[in-house]
């Protein structure tokens, strides 16, 4: 986890199999990208293809996991999560009622299940297993994770025990940075931030790669730098001492280039437009927790 005293990110893959830190069993309900992710950080920290097992109705995503050596794979995922101690549900919330629905027969009695999709309440997902003390874990990643560069929140529900927290949070570590959240609803504002952040950096990358394109540069040459500033500046501001405002202000020299373009930005109400982008994504969580209930 990172040190939330400093907000920076710890190493992120550890070899963690040997720790015995991982439940022993993992089942996949949804084989598709972000379970891809998750399950490629799982065999990159050292987690063996037999303790990993998949559910998934698409055959080419079950045909990926077969090629990375996961044997447990069926249509069905009903038929291979009996021995998961945790159960990742990342399927779209509009089929979550379909899956849960024939998950309830197999799932091991303490197992923990844990839903990656956006909107579904511990309370919804309770109810879709019949089940007041299912052992709920909610958890919001980013795409980032793709790469093992991701940021999760996790809320876990009462029954889920402190090991199985920890296990958990070992999970979603072998694919970026994971906080947990002390209250349910905060899921919304992890969504507003991490889970729709990088969105909101990919559209400010293409503004720049515009203007840049604008004030003379090669399509190529503006995006390569564009993107090698968007790392750089990230890399630095985790690597630093400083808070991020401090290395704002020591590359902005009073009068010169970029106090001008800064200045542009508070004209034009920057710190205002990212604070109503944020509010209407949340807002549309809290409405889609109202739509999935
Ligand atoms: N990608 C993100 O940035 C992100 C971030 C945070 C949260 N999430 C959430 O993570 C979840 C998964 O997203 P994703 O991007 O990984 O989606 P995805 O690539 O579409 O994967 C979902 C997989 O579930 C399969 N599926 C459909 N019905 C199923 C069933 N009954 N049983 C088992 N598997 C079934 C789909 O097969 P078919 O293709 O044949 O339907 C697909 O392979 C979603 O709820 C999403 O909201 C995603």
């Amino acid at each position: 986890m990172n040190n939330p005293e400093t907000g920076k990110l710890n190493d992120t893959v550890t070899h963690l199999a040997t720790s015995g830190s991982l439940p022993a069993h993992i089942g996949f309900v949804g084989t598709g990208n972000m379970a891809t992710a998750i399950m490629g950080g799982l065999l990159a920290a050292g987690y063996e293809p037999d303790q990993i097992s998949g559910g998934d109705p698409s055959d080419s995503a079950r045909e990926q996991w077969a090629a990375r050596g996961i044997t447990a794979l069926s249509v069905d995922a009903a038929d291979v999560i009996a021995e998961a101690d945790l159960v990742i549900l990342a399927v779209k919330p509009q089929v979550m009622q379909a899956v849960t629905h024939s998950l309830r027969e197999t799932l091991k009695k303490d197992a923990v299940v844990m839903s990656i999709a956006a909107g579904v309440t511990v309370k919804a997902l309770q109810e879709m297993f019949q089940n007041s003390e299912l052992r709920v874990v909610r958890c919001m990643p980013n795409t980032p994770a793709l790469i093992g560069l991701g940021a999760s929140g996790l809320f876990a529900s009462a029954a889920v025990s402190p090991e199985q927290k920890q296990q958990v949070g070992s999970v979603m570590q072998v694919v970026g940075t994971a906080f947990w959240l002390e209250h349910e609803s905060q899921i919304d504002a992890v969504t507003a931030v991490s889970g729709s952040g990088p969105a909101y950096f990919f559209a400010f990358i293409e503004a720049m790669i515009k203007a840049g394109e604008k004030l003379g540069l090669e399509h190529g040459i503006a995006t390569q730098l564009t993107l090698q500033t968007a790392l750089g500046a990230a890399s630095l501001a985790n690597n630093s001492n400083e808070p991020v405002d401090i290395l704002r202000k020591n590359v902005t020299s009073p009068g010169g280039t970029t106090a001008r373009a800064l200045d542009s930005f508070d004209r034009a109400g920057l710190s205002k437009v990212v604070s109503q982008a944020m509010e209407a994504c949340f807002d549309r969580a809290v409405e889609m927790s109202e739509e999935y209930k």
